[in-house]
């Protein structure tokens, strides 16, 4: 199973805290933003990660990632020269991809809900093309999944200026190998991207798309812009500080399946033992 996390973009509608730093480096509450997308990739069990990187930001993702070995992953770069869209990825990821299956999340985005490590297991086993929708306020600024009587999806229209429902398609996405082939056959949009909407409508039309809804037990937050970015992190610290559980800690998903073991993440605490983020870690060691 393989996993690709799109961590490129222009970031405009965060101007200007974008204009020196990528976006997806930037600080939700007290992490990396990247790290809530990363952490959903390796619940739903993809160890082997693909990062899609703008050139100039490539260096600060080796950085904080390495090649993954730290936490029991492989994670290898891609260099996107300008952002052509999401489904670009598919033609960037082609031989990282080969004949297997590929998680794809946007490094914007924050999920969170007790089912969905089960629930990114599940698409990432199942076959064809498995994408989530959610019910927002806002439809017109996503990918719009239209279902019928009996609750099948019968259309995905991207930011749609009337709406057809609610269902947002969210920024997690499963497909089999075929997604390359997919993503090189589709023509640009009007704004000159590979649209993932079209990738979507193409596995809809094979009848080979699965479109789980995430109910109300779900949040799926993205961080885009200004609000966004202060409401994830509003959420982050509420649940996060009630709780004394971190969200989005890829150590901890790692050390919790498996991927390291306990002498792991030891290694991974001591240089950052007097950080609150270290002592998080220690408290897991000691009390699990
Ligand atoms: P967007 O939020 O649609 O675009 P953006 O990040 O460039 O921001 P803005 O609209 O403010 O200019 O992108 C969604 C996610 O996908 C985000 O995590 C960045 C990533 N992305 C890429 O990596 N490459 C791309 O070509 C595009 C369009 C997006």
């Amino acid at each position: 199973m393989k996993g690709i996390v799109l961590s490129g973009g222009s970031g405009t509608r965060l101007y200007p805290m974008t204009r020196a730093a990528n976006k997806q480096l930037l600080p939700v509450y007290n992490k990396p933003m990247v790290y809530y997308s990363l952490s959903t990739l390796m619940l739903a069990g993809c160890r082997d990660i693909l990062l899609v990187v703008n050139p100039h930001d490539v260096e600060a993702y080796h950085r904080l990632f390495g090649d993954g070995r730290q936490w029991g992953l492989a994670i290898s770069y891609a260099i996107q020269d300008r952002p052509g869209g999401i489904a670009e990825c598919f033609l960037l990821g082609r031989t990282f991809i080969g004949n297997d299956r590929v998680g794809l999340i946007l490094g914007d985005n924050l999920f969170y809900g007790d089912a969905l490590p089960a629930l990114a297991e599940r698409g990432a086993q199942a076959s064809g093309a498995v994408v989530y929708a959610y019910w927002v306020a806002d439809p017109e600024a996503y990918g719009v999944v239209e279902f019928d009587a009996s609750g099948a999806a019968v259309s995905i229209v991207e930011k749609p200026k009337e709406p057809r429902s609610n269902w947002a398609v969210t920024g997690l996405y499963f497909y089999d190998s075929d997604v390359c082939d997919v993503a090189a056959t589709i023509p640009r949009s009007a704004r000159g991207e590979l649209e993932i909407s079209d990738v979507n409508a193409h596995y809809l039309k094979q009848g080979r798309l699965t479109v789980e809804k995430l109910g109300r037990g779900y949040a799926w937050l993205d961080t885009g812009s200004p609000v966004s970015l202060l409401r994830a992190a509003q959420f982050v610290e509420t649940v996060e500080e009630r709780q004394g559980l971190q969200i989005g800690c890829p150590e901890e998903v790692a050390w919790r399946k498996g991927y390291i073991d306990n002498e792991g993440l030891a290694r991974l605490i001591e240089p950052i033992k007097q950080s609150e983020y270290g002592k998080y870690l220690q408290r897991l060691l000691t009390r699990g």
